[in-house]
């Protein structure tokens, strides 16, 4: 490779570092979720002495790989950058979609590197759209060159010996192939988020400084609308925008509706 595509290479990588100013107190989840995903945490916080001081390490194995399953923007990606802000980790998301149909001809050695990286810097790799490496071979129609790809090949085997945590997320459990679901350490489902929840989503995302223009009935719209606390965001997003442009700069109830019949349109 030339230097010139060498340098938009590693530019256009899709790999970016996740963060989040949010706290665990405000990821909303039922407990199944909660208790599997705190097991991850123990891991990542206890992984030497189970390894080393109590010598598990001919018995279990060091990497540990989770699928994170469910619609979007159920809190899969918050709670992957929750795992690291907690432990100290960094958290790199690789989009596998765009590796698989873009990146995928580059050489080994693009991936290598990350892979090294990532061993040597202790990052919790996490690994959206796992689908398009993952999925289900009779899914998809060009799946035959893709397996034949020794770069597919080589990212599954990287994956696969990854000594630290990996972490996987799609939408659908169904469409993981059978092969890998077996290799997973824990498989966590992201549903959408219940009545009583979505009433704590609203409540906790619009409790900022914005003002209002009177009560609003939380109550109501957590009952009516069915939608996911990354929408949620959304429509907050869409009311603080209507609010700051007038005089005064307040929000109203029927902001939040539109905001909301925006986001069931998507
Ligand atoms: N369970 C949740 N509890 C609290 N906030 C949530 C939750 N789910 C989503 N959110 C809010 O929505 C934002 C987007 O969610 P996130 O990116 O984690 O969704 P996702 O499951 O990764 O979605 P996708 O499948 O589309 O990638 C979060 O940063 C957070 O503000
Ligand atoms: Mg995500």
């Amino acid at each position: 490779m030339d230097n010139t595509v060498k340098k938009s290479f590693l530019e256009n990588w899709p790999v970016r570092h996740v963060e989040t100013p949010l706290n665990w107190g405000d990821l909303v989840l039922d407990a199944y979720a909660l208790e599997d995903i705190r097991e991850i945490l123990i891991w990542l916080e206890h992984q030497k002495v189970l390894l080393q001081d109590w010598n598990l390490e001919r018995r279990i194995n060091q990497g540990y790989r989770a699928l994170f399953y469910g619609p979007p923007g159920t809190g899969k990606t918050m709670t992957a950058a929750l795992l690291g802000k907690s432990t100290g980790r960094d958290v790199y998301k690789i989009d596998l979609s765009q590796v698989v149909s873009k990146y995928i001809g580059e050489t080994e050695k693009n991936l290598a590197n990350i892979f090294d990286q990532a061993e040597s810097g202790r990052w919790i790799l996490f690994f959206d759209e796992a689908d398009a490496l993952f999925g289900r071979r009779s899914l998809s129609k060009d799946a035959k060159d893709r397996y034949a790809n020794q770069e597919v090949a080589y990212l599954l085997q990287r994956i696969e010996e990854f000594s630290g945590v990996a972490i996987l997320a799609t939408n659908f459990k169904g469409n993981i192939d059978e092969a890998f679901t077996r290799r997973f350490q824990a498989m966590i489902y992201f549903p959408m988020p219940n009545a009583e929840q979505r009433l704590r989503l609203w409540k906790e995302g619009f409790s900022g400084q914005l003002p209002f223009a009177g009560d609003i009935d939380w109550e109501d719209i957590a009952q009516k609308y069915e939608l996911s606390g990354g929408a949620i965001i959304n429509v907050l997003r869409h009311c603080a925008l209507a609010a700051v442009q007038r005089q005064p700069a307040v929000v109203t109830e029927e902001d939040v509706h539109k905001g909301v019949r925006r986001e069931l349109r998507k």
